[in-house]
């Protein structure tokens, strides 16, 4: 478990299934993520059983209530890198979780695990989302246009980094 005063970071469970449905099959969220709803209880448990050992995968929890869900994905140690990915519950956002809960985790990671970077892909439109990688101190590294079909548009994605060097 990783912790501070108020939010917990827990390594996600079959008992959080239905909140993680409720993340993944919620239409506003869906349009900001690369995959497409629905997503079927089946699908995320037989994701849950087959997935990469070195990923990090968490329910942030908020003064004991479920409030989102944050992960270390694509794992390599090769290169020392990684993915981070964040998704705050409609009802619990603007209370400063997802930057607490970022902070929480990449700390752990910067300082536990030989990862020296940690990379993401965002919808270039997604202004909220990348407001709050800037203030991590993501940087911009690229844009691909029009690479990604949503609404019948295809819309360009960023790719953001945050070395460890400029961590903290
Ligand atoms: C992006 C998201 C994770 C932010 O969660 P949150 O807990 O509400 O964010 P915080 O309260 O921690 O805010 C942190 C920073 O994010 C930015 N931010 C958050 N809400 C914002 C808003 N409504 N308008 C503008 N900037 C905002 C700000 O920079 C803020 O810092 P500040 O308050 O000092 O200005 C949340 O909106 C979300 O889950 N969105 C849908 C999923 C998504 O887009 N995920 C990213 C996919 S790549």
């Amino acid at each position: 478990m990783i912790y501070n005063e108020n939010i917990k970071l827990l390594p996600i469970k079959t008992d959080d299934t239905d909140f993680v449905l409720s993340l993944r099959n919620d239409l506003e969220i869906a349009r900001r993520f690369f995959s497409d709803p629905p997503v079927y209880e089946s699908v995320h448990t037989k994701w849950l059983s087959q997935r990469d050992e070195k990923d990090l995968d968490f329910i942030i929890w908020y003064e004991g209530s479920r409030s989102g869900r944050i992960s270390i994905t694509h794992v390599n140690y090769r290169h020392s890198k990684a993915e981070y990915g964040i998704v705050i519950h409609p009802d619990y956002r603007g209370r400063n979780i997802a930057f607490r809960a970022s902070q929480l985790l990449i700390n752990y990671v910067f300082k536990e695990l030989p990862i020296r970077k940690l990379s993401l892909q965002v919808f270039a439109d997604n202004n909220i989302a990348i407001r709050l990688y800037e203030k991590l101190g993501f940087s911009r590294e690229g844009l691909l246009k029009q690479e990604y079909l949503r609404s019948g548009v295809y819309q360009d994605v960023l790719l953001m980094a945050l070395f460890k060097e400029n961590w903290g």
